[in-house]
Formats: structure tokens, sequence, C-alpha cells
């Protein structure tokens, strides 16, 4: 923050990250008719990474293979789909100025990417027998991942709805 004297003789207090060329372009561009691309995918790995705790908890309560089966498949969809809303979010990030600008956008991406490592690993895990690896460690990082995704779009809505990013109005 930076003190600059207004017209009246006044202090106020500048944020210099506001100076920045394109701060108030906030408006996404991997869109479909003005419909961000981000927000549109990201409701598929939230999903399925919910699913596949399901799966592994009824598996743990039945001991039916159907339910590891079906953990196996929620965990790597999840993954491919959360790759894909990466893509998207990622391409936000770097080609729209004023959500390049805004350390909060920064935060955002360190937490998918972490998550989306996270739902790689509770899928691979699985590749080399889906029913062993439910329990303790496949369950363990569907509760973690659970968690992790919880938190990622708990921020990402923050960075709509607080921020305004990837809507037309930046403040
Ligand atoms: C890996 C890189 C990612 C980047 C750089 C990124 C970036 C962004 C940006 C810039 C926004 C603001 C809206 C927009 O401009 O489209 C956003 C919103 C959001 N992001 Fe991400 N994102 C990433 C991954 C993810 C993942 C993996 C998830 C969850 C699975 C996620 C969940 C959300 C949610 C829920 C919103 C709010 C959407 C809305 O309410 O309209 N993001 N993200």
């Amino acid at each position: 923050m930076t003190m600059e004297q207004t017209d009246h003789g006044d202090h106020e207090l500048v944020d210099p990250i506001s100076e920045e060329p394109g701060f108030d372009e906030t408006e996404s561009r991997i869109a479909v008719l003005g419909h961000p691309i981000h927000a549109m995918s990201v409701a598929f790995p939230v999903a399925l990474t919910f699913c596949a705790l399901g799966a592994d908890a009824l598996y743990w309560w039945s001991g039916d293979a159907f339910w590891a089966r079906a953990a196996l498949w929620a965990a790597g969809t999840g993954f491919l789909f959360g790759m894909l809303a990466g893509f998207s979010g990622t391409a936000e990030l770097l080609l729209v100025p004023g959500i390049r600008a805004r350390a909060p956008a920064w935060t955002h991406f360190v937490i998918a990417v972490t998550l989306l490592a996270l739902l790689g690993c509770n899928w691979g895990l699985r590749l080399y027998g889906y029913e062993e690896a439910v329990l303790p460690y496949g369950i363990l990082l569907s509760a973690l991942c659970v968690g992790v995704v919880g938190f990622t779009g708990w921020h990402g809505g923050k960075l709509v709805f607080d921020y305004r990013l990837g809507t037309a109005k930046g403040n």
C-alpha cells in the first residue's frame, strides 16, 4: 500500500497492484456465449469426488465388489474432469489481466493443483487392485479429497462472488 494525496488534499491508501494495466478487466475469456467454461465444468469433479467417498463407504459397509469398482471409476473420472476444469481455470488465470493481477486467483490455483495431485493419487492407488485399495488408504484418501475439494470450491466461489472474477465488473 502507498499513501497518495487526493485533489482535496486528503491522503488515501492506494494498493499498487491496482495500477497494473488491465486491473479492471476481469471478464471471462474462456467462455461459451459469455458463460465461463470453468464455472460450468467444476461441478463434475466436485460431484465425482463425493461419489468416490460414498462408494468407498458402501464397500466398507457391504463388502460388495461393485462398490469398489464404482469408487475406482468415480476417482478416475473425478481426476480427469478435474484436469479439464484445471486447464480452463489456468487459461483464464493467464489470459485475463484483472484475474492474473489478483493474489486470491493464484491462491486458488495452488489449492486446486494440490487437489488434482490428491485426486490423481486416489485413482492411481486403485489401478493395482481396486478392492484391496479401499481399506484403509483408499477411503482415507477419498475423505481427504472431499475436504480439499470443498475448500477449493468454496474458495472458487469467493473469487466469483467476493472479487467478481470471471464477471464483467471488477473491483
Ligand atoms: C488448476 C487450476 C485452476 C485455476 C487456475 C482456477 C481458476 C479459477 C478462476 C480464475 C475462477 C473465477 C471464475 C472464472 O474466471 O472462471 C475460478 C472459479 C471457481 N473454481 Fe477454479 N481454478 C482451477 C481449478 C479448479 C478446480 C480443480 C476446482 C474444483 C474441482 C475449481 C473450483 C472452482 C469453483 C467452484 C469456482 C466458482 C465458480 C462459480 O461459482 O461460478 N477450480 N477458478
